[in-house]
């Protein structure tokens, strides 16, 4: 049996392991491959992107997919008037109260897409931001699979590039390397979402995205559509963080003021002493 000292050691060293590896920038493995993310823009104190989000998210996803912990009344937080929400975005319903259900039964969507479109109401807290990101600037036209669409981020996705128009069309370029550091090297360099993925023998592939059909909006556009659309999902899976944001902002300011007065207290206090 091994003493217990060693043993503790070597979970320890195990976890440090674990942790080098977290630290190491924003790369990504998924079954020997690797991918770099884009860090996501957003803020989710900005109640304009939200807005934009928000109108991005039920013109866009709502046909296919659920916000069933979302209600609509709840959009009040991100600084919109009832009326507002009733009159822009509120396509499914004529109930305020309601939350953001859908039309396609789950059963249907599986026979037509081979996957059920999941709930997003927590799907920030599930993939992360940068991933949500990164996952609509990863579509590309792949004539191999059924949709006529694949994604880098999430391959063989049954979801369609529901946001070709605006983004326009990709396709996949791959190019190999002799090794894992040249081609980790080449990765660097492309400064936007790339795999980095074994092929055969010793080499290595780089798989980025390449414009084939421009979209109606520029690249920088779109990301930036791209955006607010994960800002607002990155909200909706927590709405009341920003409450808890501005109620510390608040608390901050308060005891700083509150420090002032203490510090002018004390210096009344010890002005005959000293
Ligand atoms: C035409 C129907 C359709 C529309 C519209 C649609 N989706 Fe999807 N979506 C799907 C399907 C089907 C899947 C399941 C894919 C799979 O598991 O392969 C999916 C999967 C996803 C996933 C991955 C879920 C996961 O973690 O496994 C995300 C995120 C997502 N959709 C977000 C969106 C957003 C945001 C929009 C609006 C811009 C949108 N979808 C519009 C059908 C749709």
């Amino acid at each position: 049996m091994r003493p217990i000292t060693s043993l503790l050691r070597s979970s320890a060293a195990a976890a440090l392991l674990v942790l080098a590896a977290c630290a190491n920038g924003p790369a990504v493995a998924s079954g020997g491959n690797e991918l770099r993310l884009e860090p996501a823009p957003i803020n989710r104190l900005d109640e304009e992107s939200l807005q934009r989000g928000a109108r991005t998210f039920v013109n866009y996803c709502l046909n296919c997919h659920t916000a069933k912990y979302m209600r609509y009344s709840r959009l009040t937080d991100i600084g919109l008037t009832e009326a507002q929400i009733r009159d822009n975005l509120m396509f499914a319903t004529d109930k305020i109260g309601e939350t953001m259900t859908v039309a396609m039964p789950a059963i249907d969507a599986k026979g037509w897409f081979g996957a059920p479109p999941p709930d997003l109401s927590v799907e920030a807290r599930i993939r992360g931001s940068d991933w949500l990101y990164n996952y609509f600037l990863g579509f590309y036209k792949d004539d191999g699979t059924p949709s006529g669409w694949n994604n880098l981020v999430f391959p063989n996705v049954a979801m369609p590039h529901v946001l070709w128009v605006q983004g326009g069309i990709n396709r996949l370029q791959t190019t190999e390397y002799e090794d894992h550091e040249k081609a980790q090297a080449a990765a660097i360099a492309v400064r936007q979402l790339v795999m980095v993925a074994p092929a055969a023998g010793d080499a290595v592939e780089v798989r980025t995205l390449v414009p084939e059909t421009p979209g109606t909006m520029k690249p920088e556009e779109y990301r930036a559509m791209v955006a607010d659309l994960v800002n607002y999902l990155d909200y909706m899976g927590e709405p009341a963080r920003n409450q808890r944001i501005n109620v510390g902002l608040a608390v901050l300011i308060f005891l700083g003021v509150l420090f002032l007065f203490a510090y002018l207290l004390k210096r009344e206090y010890w002005r005959d002493v000293h």
